[in-house]
């Protein structure tokens, strides 16, 4: 069963996410894995620096998962969860996910993953203002860089042209304002402001110049994940936050990379002190072991909902929201993240891989070394005076790494880190050293 080829040709009868012939020329085969650790059909082991897709947080290979999945499933994988009928593994984790991430949000509704997560917010948030009385406000604004999935609106929402340009024209009323990137803020600085500030104000300025009439929400991951890995300065989003509510716009934050643990908190807005009025997850709260999102909404919108007249209601909703076998493997993964403690997990594991990281500074072409807890970027510069990016550079790293057995992320010219939350401390060393062994070997 180990012949790599056979796979690989079988393989050319599924589409792949971000398909290109060149991009897909040799892909991995992976057979298993046991914690951080990968193992394909042609017996390579490779040290997953990713969790996969930033979301197996807990590790490959949990049996106490694939329990809960076959337990679920034997006595029921599925019932319809739309009005009229729920189950109980989706209640239990509504329950336990009420308050879990932000005090006043406590109502949950769930999907299939990330995008899906975001297009019930962008939905929801048009619902409540039409609730309100201001139906005028329709409008989301999002960052340059950022990314929220890949249903059409949440395309249109994403920061990143390349995601856009074959799925044109573009959907009316998303507007994007420059992130608050402190290794290379593309917005306008004054005078005696912090970055932080600077990217805010870029905010409040995109709201006036709308119209705030207009304006239904402002969505941002808390921590930019396929933009580059970005972290905020710490004076931003409680600016954000002001804005929003002085403005009278929703605050949608996309926790989906950042949610269970991955940043040092459960919920990355703890950092700061923020709370949204949505909350977007996915990814983590399975550990990828099932396909599972959602969005939280606050009392006040939750109330507002309550209002609506029985012709009015709120008619969103998909065929695996509240899926049982999912929510119950939900439930078993938030148990072990919670007794092994993953965020201060993540914490101190975070330090570690980012002091091992800041070595690598040594190196011409690394620019930039940035995290929190563990998910971390490494920026691939031409020289570190001029800062022009060097994608090729990256991407030729990438695969240098992955032929020294460490699978990392190239996201144009920055590598990411998001090992799984069950990473050790030789681990975190070992993907450091993997790293610099692989840039000693590049010869610039
Ligand atoms: C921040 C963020 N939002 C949304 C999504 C989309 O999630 P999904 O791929 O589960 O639809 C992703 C996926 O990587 C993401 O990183």
């Amino acid at each position: 069963m180990n012949d790599i080829n056979k796979w690989v040709e079988k393989d050319h009868y599924q589409l792949h996410p971000t398909y290109h012939p060149k991009s897909h020329a040799n892909p991995l085969v992976i057979e298993r894995g046991e914690g951080v650790w990968l193992f394909t059909v042609d017996g390579q082991k490779i040290l997953d620096g990713m969790a996969g897709l930033w979301n197996v947080n807990v590790g490959y290979g949990r049996e106490e998962l694939a329990q809960a999945a076959y337990e679920q499933m034997k006595g029921m994988a599925f019932t319809s969860n739309f009005a009229g009928m729920t189950n109980l593994p989706s209640i239990q984790l509504a329950e336990k996910l009420a308050g879990f991430a932000y005090r006043g949000l406590n109502t949950t509704f769930f999907t299939s993953g990330g995008s899906e997560a975001n297009d019930s917010a962008f939905k929801t948030a048009r619902y409540y203002w039409k609730r309100k009385g201001q139906p005028g406000k329709y409008k989301f604004i999002a960052r340059r860089g950022a990314y929220h999935g890949i249903t059409l609106a949440a395309t249109f929402a994403t920061g990143l042209e390349k995601y856009h340009t074959m799925f044109g024209p573009a959907l009316e009323g998303f507007v994007h304002i420059p992130a608050p990137n402190a290794y290379r803020f593309e917005g306008t600085q004054r005078p005696g402001e912090t970055i932080g500030q600077a990217a805010a104000r870029a905010l409040e300025e995109a709201i006036i110049k709308e119209g705030a009439e207009t304006v239904a929400a402002f969505i941002a991951e808390p921590v930019m994940g396929v933009g580059g890995v970005i972290v905020p300065p710490s004076d931003y989003f409680p600016l954000i936050r002001e804005i929003c509510s002085r403005h009278n716009i929703l605050f949608i934050a996309d926790e989906v990379i950042t949610g269970f643990g991955r940043t040092g908190e459960w919920f990355a807005l703890n950092h700061w002190g923020v709370k949204p009025d949505i909350l977007t997850f996915a990814k983590a709260i399975t550990s990828g072991y099932a396909q599972l999102g959602g969005m939280q909404v606050s009392d006040e919108i939750r109330e507002t909902m309550e209002t609506a007249p029985e012709n009015e209601p709120w008619m969103h909703g998909y065929t695996y929201s509240g899926h049982a076998m999912a929510c119950a493997v939900g439930l078993k993964n938030l148990e072990i993240m919670e007794r092994d403690n993953y965020p201060q997990r993540a914490r101190q594991l975070g330090q570690r891989l980012l002091k091992g990281l800041e070595t690598l500074k040594e190196f011409q072409f690394v620019g930039d070394v940035r995290g929190l807890g563990l998910v971390c970027g490494v920026e691939i510069v031409a020289d570190k005076d001029s800062k022009q990016p060097d994608p090729a550079l990256a991407m030729q790293l990438f695969k240098a790494a992955q032929a020294n057995g460490l699978r990392l992320r190239p996201l144009g010219n920055t590598l990411a880190f998001s090992p799984p939350l069950c990473i050790n401390e030789d681990e975190v060393d070992e993907m450091v050293s993997r790293l610099g062994a692989t840039m000693d070997g590049i010869s610039r």
